[in-house]
């Protein structure tokens, strides 16, 4: 067996993408190895969502091109999204790079490995506007051994967002089709996986592009949910403005599916928003949090938020802030803006917020998130809830048992026992920041 090393960077669509080159190279005679530097063929599965991870990526196979040169046998992959947008680019930045290889056509991976083995350099990174479902289905997915299993249940994105690369590096959206991910699921179920997390750039658009059904997001939905045993079902990413009452309903009706949406808001200001290409208002926000909230008991909301798109002035800015406290935001995750190549609101250059300023709303807007998050934490104390236990570990010198309830809080439980893996009812007995403190009733 030949060892393969894959650094993954970027978001869960990466890691799902990892998984599958894994299971897909073990039948060619690969295995993983966590070790980079016995490894015989290197892979990197890049993200280009900001500058900084791009940067990362050509750091760390700057490393592997030095290793090159004392290991002359030794391959080297260049993958993901920052692949897919720079193709043949990649060879003249970094030579030592035997291949470069898209986000749109994984499953050509076997077919690259023979043509580098004879000493040829690949690059394949054409955009296909279809799902890979049919080579999916002929192979394993090497996991990464876990609690939860990521599916992706369509892929790419139409909304084009004016700060965002992400249209240009995974093309279309496409949804994948309902029986590949029914086996993926059960494949999943079988090894042991106690939660799905059915995943997409913009979920409640899924099956809008098929042509021989009419197959939503709440009909996958109920499909899982059937499945026999104890587990959980989450889906991300959701647009706001495309969640339907059905969606909504179905989350309440179905047993396994959580009370946990992630919709990001991305500004709280109305005009930022419109500049961002975002379909609703700050109004319509609100409206729409408020109807899950009313609808779905015990739900929390999380978010995403950018710090310093371009023309945003201080006021603007700090509408995002109202806006977090105001809905009520579980937590969020935060960004300071970073322009990328190719999108529209890299063109601006001169609205540009200087880098002082961005990173001073950043640091505020991960302050009013600490509060928020607190706020949000401090409402389940006294409460009894169910905990999936994800690990056990030595938390200031204590056991602890961690894990997730259903609405997606971290509960840290005092024990020696391990019960990863296990559903147990915790009572919340303290709250952190960023997590609960619970004991077992
Ligand atoms: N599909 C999801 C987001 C995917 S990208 C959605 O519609 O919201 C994940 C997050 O990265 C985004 O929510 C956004 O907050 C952040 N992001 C995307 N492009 C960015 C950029 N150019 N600079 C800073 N943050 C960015
Ligand atoms: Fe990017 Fe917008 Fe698509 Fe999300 S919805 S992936 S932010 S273009
Ligand atoms: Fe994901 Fe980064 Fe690509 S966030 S889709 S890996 S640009």
């Amino acid at each position: 067996m030949k060892k393969v090393y894959i650094e993954t960077m970027g978001c869960q669509m990466n890691k799902s993408d990892t998984e599958r080159m894994l299971g897909m190279l073990s039948n060619f005679g690969y295995e993983e190895t966590k070790d980079s530097k016995s490894a015989d063929l290197l892979m990197i599965n890049t993200c280009s969502i900001r500058q900084l991870s791009e940067d990362k990526a050509f750091s760390l196979i700057g490393t592997w091109g030095k290793w090159k040169k004392t290991r002359p046998d030794l391959k080297i992959g260049f993958c993901g999204c920052v692949a897919q947008q720079k193709a043949n680019e990649i060879f003249k930045r970094a030579h030592y790079v035997d291949f470069v290889l898209g986000t749109h056509k994984i499953y050509s991976l076997p077919e690259i490995i023979e043509k580098i083995n004879r000493g040829e350099k690949v690059c394949e990174c054409e955009e296909t506007h279809k799902t890979e479902d049919n080579e999916a289905s002929k192979y394993n997915i090497s996991r990464v051994k876990s609690i939860n299993a990521w599916i992706p249940i369509t892929e790419g994105c139409n909304n084009f967002c004016t700060y965002c690369i992400v249209p240009y590096t995974r093309g279309r959206e496409r949804s994948r089709l309902p029986e590949i991910i029914l086996k993926e699921v059960k494949d999943a179920l079988n090894s042991g996986f106690k939660e799905i997390t059915l995943l997409g750039q913009n979920v409640d658009s899924y099956g809008k592009d098929f042509t021989d059904r009419q197959y939503r997001l709440a009909d996958l939905l109920k499909e899982v949910n059937a499945i026999e045993g104890k587990f959980r079902i989450r889906f991300v990413t959701s647009y706001p403005t495309d969640i339907t009452d059905e969606l909504i309903k179905t989350t309440v009706e179905l047993d396994k599916v959580c009370e946990y949406f992630h919709i990001p808001m991305q500004s709280g200001s109305s005009e930022v928003l419109k500049k961002m290409n975002r379909r609703y208002d700050r109004e319509t926000y609100k409206k729409i949090a408020q109807k899950i909230r009313d609808m779905v008991p015990d739900v929390t909301i999380t978010s995403d938020f950018i710090a310093g798109f371009p023309g945003e002035t201080e006021d603007q800015f700090v509408e995002t802030l109202t806006a977090m406290e105001e809905i009520g935001l579980d937590y969020s995750n935060t960004a300071a803006y970073s322009p990328r190549e190719k999108t529209v609101a890299a063109k601006w250059v001169d609205k540009f917020i200087d880098e002082d300023t961005k990173f001073e709303r950043l640091a505020r807007l991960n302050e009013q998130n600490r509060k928020c998050c607190l706020a949000s934490n401090k409402k389940f104390v006294g409460r009894e809830m169910e905990v999936l236990i994800e690990n056990f570990e030595n938390h200031k010198g204590k056991n602890v048992i961690t894990g997730r309830t259903r609405n997606n809080k971290i509960v840290h439980i005092p024990s020696d026992v391990d019960l990863t893996g296990e559903f147990v009812n915790a009572k919340i007995t303290s709250c952190k920041t960023w997590y609960l403190v619970g004991e077992i009733v």
